[in-house]
């Protein structure tokens, strides 16, 4: 079985890790929020980690991620990046952290996709959306066809490592913070979504209102995924900034993958 562990707050990792799912079957889609403190076993014929670029370097539930899991001795690992065109020394320094625990790599592989951060950027819609989605798309293909044939390709952003080691670091201080930023205008509606799509559960739902916990990682997924675009980001003008998610997997499909951890009827369930 090819295993697909994969961390998404807007789609673009979820439908690359499909499209490769769908390439090299049989294969299942496993959600790597849901492994929030628990020691992970991996196994497989084969294994990938599918995730984007945070701050030039992982997401803090991928970082944690990789500080618990267990990969079995000789399953081939490779690891499939994604970001906004930046990573800098992103997937280089993915694959030291897993080095650190003697955990080996046998390919490291990084896709531009669309950007989701909103604070930087305007996140793509429309025909924009589309392309981006298509490219990425296409790229898999490449992906795909060196997986099979077992090559070794050279991990991008090497030279860059060690700074998007020192960057990723203290992107993470203080975050947990940043979510007295979000707030909820009057658009909300009360569905409470929110407080479903939240990867690590900082936020609650009361009195028709979400809460956020500080705990927050930063990931936006409360802010694109809100069907009346009401959650707000007080640093920028937030109200004019686009929703993002990949066109290929709607609201209903990210919420599947949300309560049920894994995705797609062309991919087998567990069990
Ligand atoms: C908190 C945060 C930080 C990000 N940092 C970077 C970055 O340093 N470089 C970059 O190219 N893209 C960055 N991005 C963009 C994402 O890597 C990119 O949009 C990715 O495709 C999103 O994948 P997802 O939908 O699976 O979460 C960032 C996004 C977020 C939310």
């Amino acid at each position: 079985m090819h295993r697909l562990y994969v961390y998404s707050s807007t789609g673009n990792s979820l439908a690359l890790a499909e499209g490769l799912a769908r390439r090299l079957p049989p294969a299942e889609v496993i959600n790597m929020a849901f492994f929030r403190e628990t020691t992970v076993r991996v196994s497989g014929a084969r294994v990938g980690f599918i995730f984007p670029v945070h701050a030039f370097g992982l997401p803090a539930v991928v970082r944690s991620f990789f500080s618990r899991v267990e990969v079995e001795p000789g399953c081939p690992l490779y690891l499939l990046l994604n970001s906004a065109g930046l990573p800098l020394g992103a997937p280089a320094l993915a694959e030291r952290l897993l080095a650190d625990r003697a955990i080996s790599v046998q390919s490291v592989f990084h896709i531009p996709m669309a950007g989701n951060y909103p604070p930087l950027s305007n996140p793509p819609a429309g025909e924009k959306s589309r392309s981006l989605a298509d490219r990425g798309e296409q790229a898999l293909d490449d992906v795909a066809e060196t997986l099979r044939r077992g090559d070794r390709p050279t991990t991008p952003g090497k030279g860059w490592r060690f700074l998007s080691e020192v960057i990723n670091r203290r992107a993470f201080l203080g975050t947990a913070d940043e979510d007295r930023r979000f707030f909820a205008s009057n658009d909300c509606d009360g569905c409470s979504l929110c407080s479903q799509v939240c990867p690590v559960g900082n936020i609650t739902f009361s009195d028709g209102r979400p809460h956020w916990h500080h705990r927050c990682t930063g990931c936006f997924a409360c802010f694109h995924w809100c069907p009346q675009k009401a959650i707000q980001y007080n640093r920028t003008n937030s109200e004019a900034r686009n929703r993002y998610h990949h066109p290929a997997i709607s609201r209903s499909r990210y919420l599947d993958w949300c309560r049920e951890g894994q995705l797609s009827p062309e991919v087998p369930r567990k069990g």
